[in-house]
């Protein structure tokens, strides 16, 4: 198959498109680089069946040929990490909903599948623990510019879901949990690489409030599993499915964890959202996925235990650290 990833010199996107050429098909990645690196996809340039566009994914054209030449999309471009949000709201809107609208019409008027890429943000304050696809979502006040995130997503989500049910295009909604792993960015807000940076660097690791919240964090590869199985599974077509992990973890024992696992002399510190972000900040405490659906449409179960994947992390960023010395 020939498969267009948007975003895919990102962290999750260059992680696919690894798998999908590994897999014998074609990928063509299109990036503007925003958040992504050349670095992530060095390995996969001068492989045969690869190319690499670097535009933004709200260009017309380029992406008319683009989706015009590929038998399915993987839509994983968009503003990330908490940070990034906070700190570009504007940007996070405008490449969310636009880039996500200019995508989507163009796999409709092409009749190419696609997978988009949501968020467990959209079920935002909600207590009803775990989520699930049909729950409520909960989301703060429009003052609180962190669910303007989750705003767009959501807004990405409704069109997805209106094209397939309108001119029957084939849609799949992921909304994925926290994806951690080997190159994710801790630029913008990510919690894990940030950790393992300062434990390596023996530095303080800072929990933004008391630190209690509790999170479940997957590895990429079994994200990119549950993707690559979604694809190609018909009953999946028109749902928004749930990926992720269900072992919920404080961020407190994470940070403990990490320290210990690094063999670190790291001390933990704690600051208050406002003095993170500069800005008030709304958080959920608890944020697990009901995984039933996705159970039932793929039999999925993520085979890396948390232990494992931070292995993989802290591998991952001792090696960039000794290249950097
Ligand atoms: N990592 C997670 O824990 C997580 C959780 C929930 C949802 N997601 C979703 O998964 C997708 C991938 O996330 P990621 O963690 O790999 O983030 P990432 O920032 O590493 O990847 C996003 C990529 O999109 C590119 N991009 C951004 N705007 C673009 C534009 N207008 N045109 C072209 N390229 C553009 C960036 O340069 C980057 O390479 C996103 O849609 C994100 O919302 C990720």
């Amino acid at each position: 198959m020939r498969i267009l990833i948007t975003g895919g010199a990102g962290f999750i996107g260059s992680h696919m498109a690894k798998s999908m050429l590994d897999d014998g098909h074609i990928v063509t990645i299109v990036d503007d680089l925003s958040t992504g690196s050349l670095s992530n996809i060095h390995d996969l340039i001068k492989q045969d069946g690869f190319q690499f566009v670097r535009e933004n994914v709200c260009n017309i054209p380029t992406m008319t040929t683009l989706i015009q030449c590929c038998d399915v999309v993987i839509h994983l471009a968009a503003a990330v990490g908490v940070q990034l949000i906070v700190e570009k709201p504007v940007h996070t809107l405008e490449t969310n909903i636009h880039g996500s609208e200019v995508v989507l019409a163009l796999a409709n008027k092409f009749h190419r599948r696609i997978l988009i890429a949501s968020t467990s943000e959209v079920y935002g304050k909600s207590t009803a623990i775990p989520f699930n696809e049909d729950d409520d979502s909960l989301l703060g006040s429009t003052r609180f510019t962190r669910w303007s995130y989750a705003c767009s997503k959501m807004v990405d989500e409704f069109l997805a879901l209106a094209y397939h049910d309108q001119d029957g295009l084939e849609v799949i909604v992921g909304r994925f949990f926290n994806t951690i792993g080997p190159r994710q960015s801790g630029e913008y807000g990510m919690v894990v690489p940030r950790f393992v940076r300062a434990a390596l660097r023996n530095e303080p690791l800072t929990i933004y409030g008391t630190g209690e919240q509790q999170r479940c964090f997957c590895h990429v590869a079994d994200v990119i599993d549950a993707v690559k199985r979604l694809m190609v599974c018909e009953t999946a077509i028109g749902q928004v499915v749930n990926i992720g992990s269900e072992n919920s973890i404080t961020i407190n024992e994470l940070a403990e964890n990490i320290i210990s696992m690094c063999n670190s002399t790291s001390i933990i510190r704690r600051i208050s959202y406002e003095e993170a972000f500069g800005q008030p900040f709304d958080d959920m405490l608890i944020r697990k996925p009901d995984l039933t659906k996705i159970k039932q449409l793929i039999s999925y179960e993520p085979k890396h235990s948390l232990e494992q994947t931070l292995r993989h992390v802290i591998e991952f960023e001792r090696s960039i650290l000794a290249q950097s010395r």
